[in-house]
């Protein structure tokens, strides 16, 4: 039976490390890391995601502040909000909830945010950075798996690290983080995506398997090898008869998967609450390096 990799007890042990910088902040009579978030339109998982966000920024200590916008509202007028952000001496850092509408040209809205502001990581210089190896902010799914990954000691040196899905958040950012000069990283890296033929050639021979794709249960235990570690960042909603009506399903097929891996993130409960942590690690890095704090 695989480890289970408990993203919400480690959640829960970098979250307190952050307050506990906080307090101290607090203490000396500085003011909190304030994070902000800009939601538009009415998706429920993009409105979940953001709630989840603010609370976790209670938590922590932070200052949170919410920007809601309606799906109509034009790129003008949040390329505005932007530029008011970027300019705050309160706000260190913010984010803009992905996906956005159709008529907002989202590369457009990513290069607007000053990187300095960016603890997302997605902006262009931001991720350059990354790729180079300079210190920057890391997108929070990835850097979430690796925290994750180093905090359970997993091996990952001159390992086979099969990643599925080339998303700008998640699988094309951790396929550079694998093969990075440091731990974790040192892997040799395979990026498998919508067009890779007999994708289970891949899975088959990996150490590690990292899934990004939002196919619910698409991994199967016969496509992995004995001993694999296995991510699963697939979250799902799938319709259901509770009284949410619906439940959160991974890329993973956790029970077949679990009977051959050495190491499995369940969902929910792996990455997710990883994420959240580390976009909270990115609020506090802005904090620290903002020019308008000594
Ligand atoms: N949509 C899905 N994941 C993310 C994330 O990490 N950040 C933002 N801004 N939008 C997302």
């Amino acid at each position: 039976m695989a480890t289970i990799l408990d993203g919400l007890k480690v959640s829960k042990e970098i979250k307190n490390e952050i307050r506990i910088e906080v307090d101290k902040i607090v203490a000396d009579r500085r003011r909190p890391p304030h994070l902000a978030a800009i939601l538009v339109g009415n998706n429920g998982a993009s409105q979940a995601y953001v709630r989840n966000k603010i609370t976790d920024c209670k938590e922590v200590g932070f200052k949170s502040s919410l920007f809601t916008f309606s799906s109509t509202v034009s790129e003008a007028e949040l390329l505005e909000k932007i530029e008011e952000l970027n300019k705050s001496k309160d706000i260190d850092g913010f984010i803009v909830q992905l996906p956005l509408p159709k008529q907002i040209d989202q590369e457009k809205i990513i290069m607007a945010i000053d990187p300095r502001k960016d603890v997302d990581g997605f902006h262009p210089e931001n991720f350059g950075k990354m790729a180079l190896e300079m210190a920057t902010f890391l997108p929070a799914t990835p850097f979430g798996i690796l925290a994750l990954l180093e905090r359970y000691q997993i091996d990952t040196k001159g390992k086979h690290c099969v990643i599925i899905g080339r998303s700008r958040i998640v699988g094309k950012p951790m396929s550079i983080l694998m093969g990075r000069k440091d731990f974790p990283g040192n892997s040799t890296v395979t990026l498998t995506h919508s067009y890779t033929a007999h994708i289970e050639e891949f899975t088959k021979n990996a150490d590690i398997v990292i899934t990004a794709l939002g196919d619910p249960n698409f991994l199967k235990g016969e496509m992995i090898k004995n001993g694999a570690v296995v991510i699963d960042v697939g979250i799902t909603r799938v319709e259901d008869t509770s009284e949410k009506g619906y439940k959160l399903v991974g890329d993973v097929d956790f029970e077949s998967c679990s009977e051959v891996a050495s190491a499995i993130t369940p969902v929910p409960g792996g990455v997710g609450p990883m994420t959240r942590a580390m976009l909270m690690k990115n609020t506090l890095l802005a904090y620290k390096t903002s020019v308008y704090n000594d």
